[in-house]
């Protein structure tokens, strides 16, 4: 596979085209962002541990009956993917109330749901991804109620695999966002990433953050955290 030219480049990833029109070449940045973009700092390794994260849980997923847009990690900071049409939201599972929720409805920190939450956000920079129901979806022909339905079903699912592979390496998976594709053929396919960016991960012993949250909050040194994480999934993952 040849890498072809850049057809876009997000807060955390840089996509480019490959020879295949299938396929296409995701690196890994070694930046973050907070605040949609307004705040974005230089993160040594952080591309590299974030590519080596999702790549092992998209192969964990996939192995799991989930199927999704991972194809292969041929080096550090590069993933091969299967191009899709992207659909524009954000599709948030919660087990416990954090960030966001736990501002509108001031419960308290990590009170723990007994079904998961399901939440969608309208992917608009101009508009700071604002939350959007399945009534607005449709009212703005986002996607069809057959696909936000089979978002729903994935969603679940993943939320359940996730929640067991956090598990098994001591940490309490709190919420995480993923992102969805339509393939050529219609079918919806999880794509984007799913890493310490897009999860909040809270070591079940300490209760102390292992995500994203230590940035936005500034509570430490992001890459040895992201570190921690990937050295305790690696571990499972070989198990
Ligand atoms: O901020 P909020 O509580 O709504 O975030 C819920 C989950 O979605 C968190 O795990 C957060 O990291 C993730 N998220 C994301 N990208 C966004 C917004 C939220 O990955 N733009």
């Amino acid at each position: 596979i040849e890498k072809k030219a850049l057809l876009y480049t997000g807060k955390a990833k840089a996509m480019y085209a490959t020879n295949d029109p299938e396929i296409l070449w995701v690196e890994y940045l070694d930046q973050a962002t907070a605040l949609n973009g307004k705040r974005k700092v230089p993160i040594e390794q952080k591309g590299r541990l974030n590519n080596q994260i999702a790549s092992l849980i998209f192969k964990d997923l996939a192995a799991h009956g989930i199927v999704n847009h991972f194809i292969d990690q041929p080096s550090d900071y590069v993933q091969l993917v299967r191009r899709v049409t992207m659909i524009p939201l954000e599709t948030v599972v919660r087990n416990a109330a954090s960030g966001s929720f736990e501002r509108k409805f001031a419960v308290p920190h990590l009170t723990k749901f007994t079904e998961p939450v399901l939440e969608f956000f309208y992917k608009s920079d101009q508009l700071d991804d604002p939350f959007i129901n399945e009534s607005q979806i449709q009212a703005l022909n986002v996607t069809t109620p057959a696909t936000v339905a089979e978002i729903k079903r994935q969603a679940l699912q993943v939320n359940q695999r996730l929640t067991a592979i956090f598990a098994a390496m001591g940490v309490q998976l709190v919420d995480f966002k993923i992102e969805f594709g339509l393939t050529t053929t219609g079918k919806v396919l999880l794509a984007d990433e799913i890493s310490p960016d897009s999860c909040r991960l809270v070591d079940s012993k300490t209760g102390a953050s292992l995500d994203k949250d230590v940035f936005r909050k500034n509570l430490g040194n992001l890459t040895s955290v992201y570190q921690e994480v990937l050295a305790r999934l690696a571990t499972v993952e070989e198990a």
